[in-house]
């Protein structure tokens, strides 16, 4: 597998790459690899003849108070995972690659509304500072698919509708979320949990869980449904930020009628900010 740390050696491989007629696969992430990411890496290898994952810690996309500088970093064990998963190169830019002129006069690339619900609302600029990074590394690799996890459904909802109103030649593809055997989404910052946390973060998906039945039986007092899934998640001693019940499509508060719907939640184990959805 190939590492690169310079968007030109990057692009000078792609080129040949292309030329040969094959086919790119893009998987964007923060590095510290698990299964989830993993699982992305073997789907983009379903659809293309050259895999690329990048690793970027993007501080664009973190709140002054929040964990850029603690962010794990585990380089060596990323590149062994991605490279027993066959993904055939790792583009690791620094800082400066990615924002040689800073950040502060930088272009943003935002999508109004989807970006200011959710998580957009306690995170304001988080995902400017996403669909920004996001849109680069677009441009720098032109890939012709990139591969996104739904555990993060609000951020694939603004990609997706980033690269519709841009109109990126760009095929996306949203992987399942890869859980732990107690329910757990498995997640980079799963690792600032302590035993007893870890317990209680569990219960992020089992509220999840016991919503979504109540939805399937026909429950629409959607309100009500949130109230008690908060309700559920403060009993289990963690500290709800939202649980919401909205469109799938619109990401909207879901109203009377809607169909097609999603529950998105988040909420504190200590410290660490955990997300979870179902689609129901
Ligand atoms: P990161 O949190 O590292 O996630 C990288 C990709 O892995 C995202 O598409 C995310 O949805 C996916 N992912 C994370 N945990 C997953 C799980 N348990 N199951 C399935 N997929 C999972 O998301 C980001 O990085 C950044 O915002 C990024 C898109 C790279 C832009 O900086």
């Amino acid at each position: 597998m190939h590492v690169f740390d310079n968007l030109a050696a990057l692009r000078q491989r792609l080129c040949v790459v292309r030329g040969a007629g094959q086919r790119i696969g893009l998987v964007p992430t923060m590095g510290n690899l698990h299964d989830g990411h993993l699982a992305l890496v073997r789907e983009a290898r379903n659809h293309c003849d050259y895999v690329l994952a990048t690793i970027f810690v993007n501080p664009l996309q973190f709140g002054p108070n929040e964990d850029f500088g603690r962010y794990p970093r585990t380089f060596n064990a990323d590149v062994r995972a991605l490279e027993s998963s066959s993904c055939d190169a790792v583009f690791v830019p620094d800082v400066k690659e990615v924002y040689p002129e800073g950040m502060a006069s930088h272009t943003v690339v935002s999508v109004p509304r989807l970006s200011t619900l959710h998580c957009g609302a306690t995170r304001p600029g988080h995902f400017d500072g996403v669909c920004t990074v996001v849109n680069k590394l677009f441009n720098m690799i032109q890939p012709h698919i990139a591969i996104f996890g739904l555990k993060d459904f609000q951020q694939f909802r603004i990609i997706n509708k980033m690269v519709q109103d841009l109109q990126m030649p760009i095929q996306l593809i949203g992987v399942p979320t890869v859980r732990e055997p107690s329910g757990l989404a498995l997640s980079s910052r799963n690792g600032y949990l302590d035993v007893r946390q870890r317990r209680q973060a569990a219960s992020l998906y089992s509220s999840l869980l016991q919503a979504a039945a109540h939805l399937r039986q026909g429950s629409d007092d959607f309100r009500a449904l949130e109230a008690h899934a908060h309700a559920a998640l403060e009993d289990a001693g963690l500290r709800p930020d939202y649980v919401h019940i909205s469109n799938r499509h619109t990401l909207e508060l879901a109203a009377a009628g809607d169909r097609e719907l999603v529950i998105l939640a988040a909420a504190w184990a200590g410290n660490t900010r955990l997300i979870d959805n179902i689609q129901v």
